[in-house]
Order: C-alpha cells, then sequence, then structure tokens
C-alpha cells in the first residue's frame, strides 16, 4: 500500500527547512490566537492515549478546535485497543473517519507499525524512545528568547529518556550544541547517540558529570527522574539520580541569562529544587503554553496541507 503522506513520529525525519517552517508558523498562529482562517473547518483528529496526559491531550485537542476543527480522544481503556484489537486494524478504521490520527504510547514501533497501516499522516505524543512535539516546541520556547538556537549551548540533565533522545534530534537537526550529563546506566539510545554524533555540525556530548554538561550553558532541561511505566523504580531512580539535580549550586557554573527549562510534571525536590523553579517558572509555563502553538502549526501542516 503506498500512501502519499506526512507523518510526525520523530524530528530526526523532517528536514531543518521543514521544521523551521513549522516554527514560522506558530509565531503567526501564537500572535492570531483565534485564526483567522479556519484552517482544519471540517477536520478531525483522533488521539490515542496508552498513558496518562495532561497538557499533549489538552494542547491537542485545543489547538484543534481553535483551528475550526475537532479532536476526539481515545484512551486505552475505553476504545477496543484495550480489549486487544491490533493497531493495523484501528489504523484502518480510523483512516475512513479522521484526517489525522496522534498517539501516545510505549513503543516507538506501534507508532510506526499505526503509520504503515493508517492513510492519514500519525503524529508522535510521546513514546518511551521520543517525544518529539514537546521538543520541537521547546525550540520555539528557546528561540523566543535568544532568537537563533544555533549560536546556543544548550545542557540536559538527567535521564536518557525519551525528552534526552529528541533533544539529541533536536542539535542534529537545528545545529546547536548539546551537553547531556546522565548516569552511568541512563545513557540516552545509543543508535539516536551515534547517528547525531556523525551527521550534527555541532558538538553532541554524554558526560558523566552535569556541572561539566552545565558549564557556561544558556538553557538547562531537565525532566522527571522515573517516567510514565516506571513508577515501580521510583526509589531506585531517586538515590542514582540525586546528583543530577538541577538546583543553585549547579546552575551557579551556567551562564549569568541562564533559562531553565522543564516540559513538566515537576517532581519540586527531585531532578528541580522548588526555588529554581519558581525562579524560572515563567518560561516553563510558557514553555507549556507553546506546546499549543507550535503543535497547531504542525496539525495545519500535515492535516491541512498549509504551506
Ligand atoms: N509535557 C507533557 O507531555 O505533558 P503531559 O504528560 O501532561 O502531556
Ligand atoms: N519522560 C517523561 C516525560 C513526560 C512528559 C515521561 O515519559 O513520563
Amino acid at each position: 500500500m503506498k500512501v502519499d503522506k506526512k507523518d510526525f513520529l520523530d524530528l530526526s525525519s523532517w528536514s531543518v527547512f521543514e521544521l523551521k517552517q513549522i516554527l514560522t508558523m506558530a509565531t503567526v498562529l501564537k500572535s492570531e490566537r483565534q485564526p483567522r482562517q479556519p484552517r482544519l473547518a471540517g477536520k478531525s483528529l483522533a488521539m490515542i492515549f496508552e498513558k496518562a496526559s495532561t497538557r499533549t491531550r489538552v494542547s491537542f485537542e485545543v489547538g484543534m478546535y481553535q483551528l475550526g476543527g475537532q479532536a476526539i480522544f481515545l484512551s486505552r481503556h475505553d476504545s477496543q485497543l484495550g480489549r486487544g484489537e491490533p493497531i493495523e486494524d484501528t489504523a484502518r478504521v480510523l483512516s475512513r473517519y479522521v484526517d489525522g490520527i496522534m498517539i501516545r504510547t510505549f513503543s516507538q514501533d506501534d507508532t510506526v507499525v499505526l503509520s504503515r497501516y493508517a492513510t492519514v499522516p500519525v503524529i508522535n505524543g510521546l513514546t518511551d524512545l521520543l517525544h518529539p512535539s514537546q521538543v520541537l516546541s521547546d525550540v520555539f520556547t528557546i528561540q523566543e528568547r535568544f532568537g537563533d538556537i544555533r549560536k546556543l549551548k544548550v545542557a540536559y540533565v538527567g535521564d536518557g529518556n525519551n525528552m534526552a533522545n529528541s533533544w539529541i534530534n533536536a542539535a542534529m537537526r537545528f545545529g546547536f550544541d548539546l551537553q547531556l550529563a546522565c548516569p552511568d546506566g541512563y545513557h540516552p539510545d545509543a543508535k539516536i547517540l551515534a547517528r547525531a554524533r556523525k551527521e550534527a555540525d555541532s558538538e553532541i556530548n554524554v558526560v558523566d558529570d552535569p556541572l561539566q554538561a552545565v558549564q557556561g550553558a544558556q538553557v538547562v532541561n531537565t525532566d522527571v527522574w522515573a517516567s510514565m511505566g516506571q513508577e515501580e523504580e521510583a526509589q531506585l531512580r531517586r538515590r542514582v539520580f540525586a546528583p543530577y539535580q538541577v538546583n543553585d549550586q549547579l546552575l551557579a557554573v551556567a551562564a549569568p541569562d541562564v533559562m531553565v527549562l522543564h516540559c513538566l510534571p515537576a517532581h519540586r525536590g527531585e531532578e528541580i529544587t522548588a526555588p529554581v523553579f519558581s525562579r524560572f517558572q515563567e518560561f516553563i509555563f510558557s514553555q507549556a503554553e507553546n506546546r499549543m502553538h507550535v503543535q497547531k502549526a504542525l496539525l495545519a501542516t500535515l492535516l491541512g496541507g498549509a504551506k
């Protein structure tokens, strides 16, 4: 089955030109808020959630509404997916009703299968491996403050998880320097890292020492120590990641104009201290808001053929 459609499963499958087009459109959509033209009038997005969500669900749902379309929330438990209907059949059926599918799930392979059998665009709303819609909008948030991200030194401190992997892909595409500090045994995906280090024009390194990664950084990112699905490891992870907390002592070595970002939800006192969170919360909540503006641009492009 040959289907001419574009998906957003992974930042690395898009060119920097295409990604920048999304960010440019997001700037326009953010300034309009209620778009002048209902670019997605009559269009529907199915949203499959096999994990919890606050931001992703609401930002995609409200984003579709503001573009003149609608979104349909499908949780694993309330759909036939939870009773074992294959993803292939779900993809074929949903494609006959809706104009796009967003999925939040465990395995990245499931998004690939969904995309293979769907005749409509598929958007990754987080897997264990990647969180591309989050990091694309984080690049937007950084550029709102600093301008071109290529000139910046970005750090990521903590678990080598879906956020870390997507940051590596973003560094490869946008060309900024990225230093990640992750404990042994919790490094980012080796294949993603190797490809990025080979293809990127910029420096992408994983180190053990958070001070080394944050030295001179203008942007410091962190994320939870136990991601969704790792709840049982939370206690162990609190011990392993204790030296990787974003706190005042760590930020003392960052650039004087440092910006701290967190994709949320945050665990104050774990990956970030409460005072640091409070100091940077305006940025962090703008970061959350920007999900909606950037995803609207993504939706308008994928479902509406916007140029
Ligand atoms: N950052 C993020 O994806 O948040 P949710 O889990 O609330 O969607
Ligand atoms: N790494 C986190 C991100 C939450 C938005 C998780 O997967 O739970």
